[in-house]
């Protein structure tokens, strides 16, 4: 018999018809009640065991965890919260899951236990409706992306310059690390590895996404980075995804429309995708709010946070301004900043989460930034003091997406090189950009793990990736 998909099978079994369906087992109750989940969806099916016609090395087997396929004929159910059941009329164990070693038992496992359990933990319904919300979102940037006419560019995940300039890279080497050639200086030989020269993992494909802009017009990157930032913190990963639009002939202020745009439309695509798994993540972060200390709890639910999200317009100031509403803040006032507020600051998450959380109540995007913390790579306003730099803050998340008009002068491009140490000659087709056809032009990054992280109300990004990179940890 074919099989049949829990999902289809919920929305479409009909009373009385024949099905087989194969997942693994949940739970199994009284010897006669089998939950089986496929993965396909948040819901289980129940199937029902005639467990007195059954062998009973057999029904030793149903085992939560035990892979296993049933045909049987859907019945109407009499459980609660569910339309249809399984009457079960063969059940074939296709791999077993001793108790005795199984680690996931149906009861509720912390989400800290679970990270170690990475290869099973796609089982529980929580990082399952993750993995699913992430699958959706993913292809809803794509849909988002090419239906708006831009083109998916692939840049290269080993390169040989540091995009940020934050001195932050993985480096490349297939050098014998017990005995690497050595220049006559005794310094490591870059020239005898692999490329011939010092690589590295990719921190962003902005570089080579404006190679795109500049000659595709509108594209986007969808693809892992790396970063070697020595930051345990529930927002950073070493390794993570990264979607980089780059456009021709777009000003900050174009850039901060699609910001908003795709955001609200990624937002509204899970909604409609992800209806289920929302709804189950919905009340799971209702209940942890109930376990957070009055003062740090949401005020909103998690579904009603995303449609205030999509239904309102994000605030917009400078940088500057921002300053002027910290500095005037009782937070500033009463000295409750962990960090000093002055001009010049990289803003700190307490600041942000200020901003988004207490003051405006919605996300921000902030403009124009101080040169001296944002990348060689932006472009220089007028003032001498700010580039035209914009970030995307977000309730409970901090900073969602950081993107930039261009430096599109060589001149000026050069100058900021030299003056913040970025060695021109990695570079030297960046900057030819800037010699053949100039043209203005701007461009995002979106890191996708801390989008999950907003819309499935998840607290730590190691949840949301199914296998996080952090410091101290690869073992999956
Ligand atoms: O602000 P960032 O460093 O900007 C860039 O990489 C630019 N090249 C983007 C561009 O203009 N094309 O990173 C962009 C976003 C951040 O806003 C954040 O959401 C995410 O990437 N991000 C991280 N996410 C998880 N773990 C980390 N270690 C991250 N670092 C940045
Ligand atoms: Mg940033």
């Amino acid at each position: 018999m074919r099989r049949t998909k829990i999902k289809e099978l919920i929305a479409q079994g009909e009373i009385g018809s024949k099905v087989n369906v194969k997942g693994w087992v949940r739970t199994f109750r009284n010897n006669q009640f089998i939950a089986i989940n496929d993965g396909s969806t948040i819901n289980n099916i129940q199937a029902v065991v005639d467990f007195q016609n059954t062998d009973e090395n057999l029904l030793k087997r149903i085992t939560t965890g035990a892979a296993i396929s049933v045909d049987g004929e859907i019945h109407e159910s009499m459980g609660k919260g569910q339309r249809i059941e399984i009457k079960a009329e063969s059940i074939e164990i296709l791999g077993d899951a001793d108790p005795e070693e199984y680690p996931l038992q149906p009861k509720k496992h912390s989400l800290e236990f679970l990270r170690e359990k990475a290869h099973l933990r796609p089982r529980t319904n929580t990082i399952s409706a993750v993995m699913r919300v992430r699958h959706h979102l993913a292809y809803g940037i794509h849909k988002f992306f090419n239906d708006k006419g831009f083109a998916y560019m692939h840049t290269p995940v080993i390169t040989a310059s540091d995009a940020e300039g934050a001195g932050e890279t993985f480096r490349v080497t297939t050098m014998d690390l017990d005995n690497p050639a050595r220049t006559e200086e005794g310094k490591l030989d870059f020239s005898k590895d692999f490329f011939a020269k010092e690589t590295n993992l990719t921190v962003s494909g902005q570089l080579e996404a404006e190679v795109g802009a500049m000659s595709l017009g509108e594209v986007y990157t969808f693809g892992p980075t790396f970063r070697a930032e020595n930051s345990n913190t529930t927002r950073h990963l070493a390794e993570f995804w990264m979607i980089e639009p780059e456009m021709a002939f777009y000003n900050l202020k174009d850039n901060m429309d699609l910001v908003e745009e795709m955001l609200k439309y990624l937002i509204n695509y899970a909604m409609e995708h992800c209806a289920d798994d929302l709804a189950f993540l919905d009340q799971r972060y209702a209940q942890e709010q109930k376990s957070k200390p009055q003062a740090e709890r949401s005020e909103l639910g998690l579904l009603d946070r995303l449609k205030f999200v999509v239904e309102n317009e994000f605030e917009r100031l400078t940088y500057s301004e921002a300053i002027d509403v910290l500095l005037n803040s009782k937070m500033h006032k009463k000295k409750k900043f962990k960090y000093t507020v002055e001009w010049g600051i990289d803003l700190q998450s307490e600041h942000e989460r200020y901003l988004v959380e207490k003051e405006y109540k919605k996300p921000v995007i902030l403009t124009d930034y101080p040169k001296d913390i944002k990348a060689f790579y932006m472009k220089q306003n007028e003032d001498g003091k700010t580039v035209g730099a914009m970030d995307v803050l977000f309730p409970g998340i901090g900073e969602i997406v950081g993107g930039s008009e261009r430096e599109t002068d060589y001149d000026k491009l050069v100058q900021r090189m030299v003056e913040m140490d970025v060695p021109q000659e990695d570079l030297w087709w960046y900057l030819e950009l800037r010699k053949f056809g100039t043209a203005p032009h701007s461009g995002f990054g979106l890191g996708f793990e801390r989008l999950i992280l907003f819309v499935t109300g998840m607290g730590n990004i190691r949840d949301v990736i199914p296998f996080p990179r952090f410091p101290q940890s690869a073992e999956f």
